[in-house]
């Protein structure tokens, strides 16, 4: 039988909120964005569900302070354009063939950015292909659930507003997804759910891994099936992509992919990877240095992901973690995945740099100088390095953080411009003499802006 989740299960009900204080949990900048919407969509006579993600966090007590899906039982399109243009906001997208639209207003709190919401018609689908984009049609809120993958995401609530303040209106729960919720259960919908879309594995490993839930006997089985029938290798390499850069931007990546090899969906995703112990450790070092990282450590860096996934979303932090994830993977294996996926930049870089960050790592030794070590250190980038710290157990990870931390940020007390007012013309010269002088700064050799030119005239008599 698959070993489902590696952690025992809670037997104990969690809390759910009662529907009548849902929305109790929206911050108040959402509740009053969300009155108003509603009260115009009300005027339009169209009706408002809260639907999704959004509802399942507020059962589980959550204060709900993000992206909103909301499900019109109308023309979501008409409505997002008559929302942006009353709520002083702007249609970020929309689709009309697929009856949805993004929409972006203005909080209430000046200041405090936008809240974003994902506007969609009640529809039903219909998957005429497996993997492939469904084919839709205008339906009501019943069918509009019944399409969704998880009992616990399978859940609307009417938003209706009195004179513009915001009320929640009857909660449909179909499936149960609320009672699966206090149960700690993930359910599918219906049995062909994985073959219509199996990013919902992948979805249902964050889900599971998020919200501590354990697959019933009925949805283990269709885990399993969707595995044996390779339904994830049918799956575009783009969705692929987004789903992995989803898991590693979870609170706890490793939980997700731990998960996934207790799944077994681990092989089918990233060939030659597995979890282990080793991995872990390095996640966990990874968790440790955060706030060091987000202290600069790694400022600096070059931004120059297009407009995917990562990007939106601070992908450092991601690149790392795959990075840590690849770090033990072959050549072979690393060019295999860059074949396989359209890597954003900075992560195919790193992936490219791994064997180099190996290679240096088993250079790396207690007795070196630092010049010694910031000229094996100095061809990595900076994510290359905080791979190279978090992978490596012993002297190698502790220099590697000695580096980004002192070394790489030390400057010399002259620059190209002072050796020049020294009488150097320009030329490679130069730069040879900055790099001894940064060598001889770094190693305690030459401290002083005076000592430096004495070091620089001593060089040019030698
Ligand atoms: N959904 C689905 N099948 C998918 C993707 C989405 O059924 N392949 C449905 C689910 O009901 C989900 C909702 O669409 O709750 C919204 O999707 P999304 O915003 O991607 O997910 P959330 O549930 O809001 O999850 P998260 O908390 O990760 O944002």
């Amino acid at each position: 039988m698959l070993p489902l989740n590696p952690k025992p299960v809670k037997l104990t009900n969690a809390p759910v909120v009662a529907p009548a204080d849902l929305l109790a949990g929206l911050t108040p900048d959402v509740a009053a964005a969300l009155g108003r919407a509603t009260a115009i969509a009300a005027r339009r006579r169209l009706g408002l569900w809260l639907i999704g993600g959004a509802v399942r966090d507020l059962l589980r007590g959550a204060a709900l302070d993000r992206d909103i899906d909301l499900a019109v039982e109308g023309d979501a399109v008409d409505l997002a354009a008559a929302l942006a243009e009353a709520l002083g906001g702007r249609v970020l997208a929309s689709h009309r063939a697929f009856g949805t639209a993004t929409l972006g207003i203005p909080r209430a709190a000046a200041g405090s950015g936008e809240l974003t919401l994902d506007l969609a018609g009640t529809r039903a689908e219909e998957y005429p292909q497996p993997a492939a984009l469904p084919v839709v049609r205008p339906s009501d809120i019943a069918d509009d659930l019944r399409r969704r993958d998880f009992s616990v995401n399978a859940i609307a609530v009417e938003l209706l507003a009195d004179a513009g303040t915001l009320r929640a209106g009857i909660l449909r729960d179909p499936f149960g997804g609320r009672a699966d919720l206090a149960a700690g259960r993930l359910r599918l919908l219906h049995p062909y759910s994985f073959r219509d879309d199996p990013t919902r594995l992948l979805r249902g490993l964050r889900l599971a891994s998020r919200l501590d839930l354990r697959p019933d006997e009925a949805t283990a089985a269709q885990i399993a099936d969707a595995l044996t029938r390779g339904y994830l290798r049918m799956l575009s390499p783009e969705r692929a992509l987004g789903e992995i850069c989803l898991a590693l931007d979870e609170p706890r990546p490793d939980a997700v992919l731990a998960l996934a090899d207790a799944w077994g969906v681990t092989p089918q995703v990233v060939p030659g990877l597995a979890w282990s112990a080793a991995l872990a450790e390095r996640f966990t070092r990874r968790r440790a240095t955060e706030a060091w990282s987000a202290g600069g450590a790694i400022r600096g860096e070059p931004e120059t992901t297009g407009g995917d996934r990562l990007a939106a979303s601070g992908w450092r932090l991601a690149t790392i973690d795959a990075g840590l994830l690849c770090y033990d993977l072959g050549a072979d294996q690393l060019a295999e995945i860059a074949a396989r996926y359209p890597l954003p930049t900075p992560f195919a870089r790193l992936l490219q740099e791994i064997p180099a960050a190996r290679a240096v790592a088993r250079r790396l030794n207690a007795d070196l100088r630092p010049s010694q070590i910031d000229l094996l250190l100095r061809p990595l980038s900076a994510a290359g390095i905080r791979v190279l710290h978090c992978a490596e157990i012993g002297s190698a990870g502790q220099i590697a953080a000695r580096y980004l931390g002192e070394i790489r940020p030390a400057r010399a007390p002259l620059d190209g411009r002072d050796i020049q007012r020294l009488g150097i013309a320009p030329g490679p010269n130069i730069g040879r003499l900055l790099d001894g002088l940064r060598a001889a700064h770094l190693d305690g050799e030459v401290t002083t802006r005076a000592q430096a030119e004495v070091w620089v005239q001593a060089q040019i008599c030698s």
